[in-house]
């Protein structure tokens, strides 16, 4: 529905209209712009009401026009915001359900408000790495005063409207229809004013006791809680410019400060990502209209770290859960843990006594295939060994009713040679969960040969119902995100050899923005995992060349926190990492054994070496069209192994640096001496992207 006008009485009705969520493109501006200007100029119109169509008000701006000349095309949003406040006719935003963003700010260009009980208000730009830019921080704090709007702005989380019960950001909060309401008081602030002028949230004084103080504490906390983020420091210099300075000026600030962020590289990396979080769903080969199966009743095999997690996914879901174990006592253990973590949740005040027992009661635990019968989906998370994941879905093809899926949670098997033992490997995909599975977000799906589309589709779906950024992976070994980072552990591993240490490598990594550096994580998930694939890869692939050393911390029972130690030492009770002079030693000696001499490191040369070694496998496994796309690669980054998001992921981190940059300095890696050339052979799509100048993200991202 584009933009209606219609007339009730002396007060004119414009509702604008842009499924699904009302954004702010530029026809949308000219189409309002239009007519507004026709209520203002006709006669018979004493006043205006202001409203979305769709059940809601605006959830903001058209973020596919950011950066390009159409967000700037007039009408912009200031021009809107500022013909609106211009009105010398009073103009009432009747506000329902959601208003974000640039709709809220058109909201608080009008002369009054009135919202509806259940409407949410919020200015969501921090989270694209931006401050409110039509006047969000210049109008709101001279409603709700200084501190309330810093929160809110620094939040971008959607506030329920009642929370502004009592302040004159909202003149009236109603339960029955907004419209109307807001055409009411239309017509007695048409009374009331008799022909003087509306009042306008510009003119407003915003005195505020204590500011510098204020501005200085938060100014701190911002400092120390978002270093690497520059919006939320640039939204307390935008609220502490209205607080300061005229309106006028203020807006100018903000403005200034808008295109600085707009244009700057944390925008882009997380603009990036809300895009490539959109594309992620898509298939390319599976319409959007392919028929979905139903999926009511889940069964996990296996009550280990990654089955009871991923049953909790579910049971949070309102979906029941069969748990199925080979023995008793592992399966009253994973009961009791699933207990424990809601039983935790409780505690810290997170869910309710209730709510925890109610999603309790979702879960059967039982030792019978047959329990399984009414099944829609089974997740099979046993021990990682073909011939038992083999042997689990030859009685799962036995036991599940026709239609069920049958599902892997498999981190590096070949998913066709698990589908091959049933009758039915279309209904067969992988579900890679991360650990810990219900609080990790990423879920890569592993689509077999054979997978049905309607299975994927399904699967791809559900994945949203339980909360996880799904990201489809083709069959390869280690999937999207262990085949990466099996290299980038290789590398930290032949750092050590000619002279870095752990906590060096960590320390660099995680200055560059990583949750965790290699050394530490590997600590965290069990050195045991690397261990068990290294041995793999010396009986399967004998020509990929491994550093030894991490193979000696393992032969010495250091297997990470679970054993006290590891890479590092851990004292009882404390997760700190504190650096060994046992493994010290043992990289010393094996240094020596190689004829290696150490030399120093640059935390540059570290952190290249690390993401390079991600990009370059990226580039395969986008070539292979293991990924679909390289946003996907950088989600998958992002959820599954604590990537810095405000530089974009890997492959967008790789586009902010230049393919040619890139393979430049990977030539430099391949002649250091105790390089391995093998290693920086640029991919193919890397050498070609590096010789065109494009970039892995220049398609599809936006589709
Ligand atoms: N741990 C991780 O970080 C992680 C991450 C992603 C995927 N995975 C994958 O998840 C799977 C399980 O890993 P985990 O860490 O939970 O292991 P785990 O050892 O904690 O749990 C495996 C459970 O499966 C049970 N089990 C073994 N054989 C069985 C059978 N035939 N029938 C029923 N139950 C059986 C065991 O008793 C055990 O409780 C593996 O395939 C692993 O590669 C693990």
């Amino acid at each position: 529905m584009p933009v209606v006008k219609v007339q009730d009485g002396r007060v004119a009705v414009v509702t604008f209209g842009e499924p699904p969520v009302n954004s702010l493109g530029l026809t949308t501006r000219r189409d309002l712009a239009a007519a507004l200007d026709a209520a203002i100029t006709d006669p018979a119109t004493a006043a205006i009401v202001l409203g979305g169509a769709n059940g809601l008000f605006s959830a903001g701006a058209d973020i596919t026009e950011f950066g390009t000349p159409k967000m700037l095309a007039a009408p912009n949003l200031i021009d809107l915001i500022a013909l609106i406040e211009a009105s010398p006719k009073p103009i009432v935003a009747a506000i329902e359900g959601t208003c974000l963003g640039g709709g809220f700010e058109i909201a608080l260009g009008c002369n009054y408000r009135v919202a509806g009980s259940g409407a949410r208000l919020g200015l969501p730009e921090v989270k694209l790495g931006l401050l409110p830019g039509a006047g969000g921080t210049q109008r709101l704090p001279r409603l709700v005063g200084v501190e309330p709007a810093l929160n809110l702005i620094l939040s971008g989380e959607p506030v329920p409207a009642t929370a502004f019960k009592g302040s004159p950001l909202l003149d009236r909060i109603v339960e029955g229809p907004v419209v109307a309401a807001a055409v009411e008081l239309a017509n007695a602030k048409v009374e009331e004013l008799s022909g003087r002028a509306p009042p306008r949230v510009r003119n407003r004084p915003l005195r505020e006791p204590a500011l510098d103080a204020f501005l200085g504490f938060a100014r701190n906390s911002i400092k120390a809680a978002f270093p690497n983020y520059p919006a939320p420091l640039a939204i307390v210099d935008a609220i502490a410019s209205a607080a300061t300075q005229d309106f006028d000026a203020g807006i100018a600030a903000e403005r200034r400060w808008f295109s600085e962020l707009l244009h700057g590289p944390v925008s882009g990396a997380l603009r990036h990502l809300f895009f490539a979080e959109r594309a992620a769903a898509k298939i390319p080969d599976v319409p959007e209209s392919t028929p979905l199966r139903e999926v009511k009743r889940v069964g996990v095999i296996g009550a280990g770290t990654m089955g009871t997690g991923i049953t909790i996914n579910f049971l949070n879901a309102g979906i029941p859960v069969v748990l199925l174990e080979l023995g008793r006592e592992a399966l009253d253990k994973g009961v009791a843990r699933i207990a424990e973590t809601y039983e935790g949740q409780v505690r810290k005040g997170r869910l309710t006594k209730e709510d925890a027992l109610a999603r309790r009661s979702l879960l059967d635990a039982t030792l019978n295939y047959p329990d399984l019968a009414e099944c829609d989906l089974v997740i099979e998370a046993v021990f990682e060994d073909m011939d038992v994941k083999r042997q689990v879905f030859e009685r799962l093809d036995a036991s599940l009713k026709p239609g069920a899926i049958l599902a892997s949670n498999t981190s590096t098997l070949d998913l066709d040679r698990i589908a091959a033992v049933t009758k039915r490997p279309s209904d067969v995909i992988g579900m890679h969960f991360f650990s810990p599975a219900n609080v990790m977000k990423l879920l890569e799906v592993v689509r077999g040969r054979a997978t049905g589309k309607d299975v994927l589709a399904t699967v791809m779906k559900l994945a949203r119902t339980i909360r996880k950024t799904a990201v489809v992976s083709g069959v390869c070994d280690g999937f999207i995100g262990n085949r990466m980072l099996e290299q980038y552990l290789r590398q930290a591993l032949f750092m050590l050899d000619e002279g870095a240490s752990p906590a060096e490598i960590d320390r660099a990594i995680e200055g560059f923005g990583f949750a965790m550096g290699p050394f530490r994580m590997s600590d965290l998930a069990g050195n045991d995992i690397g261990w068990h694939i290294r041995k793999r890869r010396y009986a399967d692939t004998p020509t990929m060349v491994y550093s030894r050393i991490a193979d000696r911390v393992c032969e010495l029972g250091r297997l990470g926190q679970k054993t006290g130690s590891g890479w590092y030492d851990y004292r009882p009770g404390d997760r700190n990492a504190q650096p060994s002079a046992v493994v010290d030693e043992l990289i010393s000696s094996y240094r020596a054994e190689l004829g290696l001499v150490p030399r120093k490191f640059t935390k540059a040369e570290i952190v290249d070496r690390l993401v390079y070694a991600l990009v370059n496998e990226g580039a395969k496994i986008l070539d292979e069209g293991i990924a679909t796309r390289a946003s996907d690669i950088d989600l998958v980054y992002l959820y599954g192994y604590g990537f810095p998001a405000w530089r974009g992921g890997p492959m967008g981190y790789a586009d902010a640096v230049g393919a040619f940059s890139v393979v430049h300095r990977m030539a430099e890696f391949a002649r250091n001496p105790h390089g391995d050339p093998a290693f920086w052979t640029p991919a193919p799509l890397l050498a070609r992207l590096a010789a065109s100048g494009g970039a892995f993200n220049s398609t599809g991202v936006r589709s």
